[in-house]
């Protein structure tokens, strides 16, 4: 995978004339009117916009967390040659979970750690998910292994055994990156990683995004209002009424 995929590589998500409503006390208020994106292998796109225009919503249909109403999510896996092309609007529950998974990071503007867990069972839950009990056990260590790994890579291997309420805000996020990677996703959609950090903290979590961009080939999609945050990206895409401006 890479940023600069060729030009007759088919993208690697294309969203198409993509409409969300919500029903709200029988009014029925249109989100996404007729959103159309297309994201690349490799690619880190941002998405900005006024508060309430439908940002998270159109990164949770995106990440299988939520259904549209109407419309495409025509997905070309580089991993599977079953989803080239695929429509993923259009599958049932449990493949989707299991996509999800399998494919997709989810980086949120709170963490969402479970407070419970240590951070490096934080770092291994979505293989937890993945895979059934029985193969979970028999690949323990080397999942234990990729899980110390990545917490390494980003920085926290030392709070491996903390619960997260013993680490900062950046340290936690740090943490939710790592968990985000732990299933070698193609795609990890942020929202808002920044926004609950100070500017520096803010700044060394966008260094560390780009650098797992940069080295493991890994798209990224960041919703963001952080200026700073959304230049890194090769494109930045504002949302209005519903859809991207210029469409
Ligand atoms: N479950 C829901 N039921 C009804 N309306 C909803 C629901 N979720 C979101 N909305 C509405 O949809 C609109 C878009 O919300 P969304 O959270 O996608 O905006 P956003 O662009 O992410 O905003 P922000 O920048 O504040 O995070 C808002 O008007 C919101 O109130
Ligand atoms: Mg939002």
């Amino acid at each position: 995978m890479s940023a600069s995929s060729s030009p007759n590589e088919p993208a690697l998500y294309s969203v198409r004339d993509l409409h969300k409503e919500y029903q709200m006390q029988g009014v029925t208020v249109p989100v996404l009117r007729g959103c159309d994106l297309e994201v690349k292998h490799g690619e880190i796109l941002s998405i900005i916009g006024m508060s309430g225009v439908g940002k998270t919503t159109l990164l949770n249909i995106m990440g299988l967390l939520d259904n549209p109403t109407s419309g495409e999510l025509i997905y070309s896996s580089g991993e599977d040659k079953e989803l080239q092309g695929c429509d993923l609007a259009g599958l049932g529950l449990s493949k989707k979970c299991s996509i999800r998974n399998r494919h997709f990071g989810f980086v949120f503007q709170f963490y969402h750690l479970l407070p419970d867990l240590t951070v490096i069972e934080n770092v291994l839950l979505p293989s937890m998910i993945s895979l059934s009990y029985g193969k979970y056990n028999s690949q323990r260590s080397r999942l234990e292994e990729r899980a110390r790994e990545l917490l390494d890579r980003v920085g926290v291997l030392d709070r491996s055994e903390f619960p997260p309420s013993r680490l900062s805000g950046g340290e936690r996020q740090r943490v939710a990156i790592a968990r985000a990677l732990m299933n070698n996703p193609e795609l990890v959609f942020c929202d808002e990683p920044t926004g609950n950090l100070d500017t520096s903290t803010g700044d060394r979590i966008h260094e560390l995004i780009l650098e797992l961009n940069r080295e493991l080939g890994i798209g990224f999609i960041l919703v963001t209002h952080d200026e700073g945050l959304a230049s890194l990206a090769s494109r930045i895409l504002t949302m209005r009424d519903g859809r991207f401006e210029g469409q």
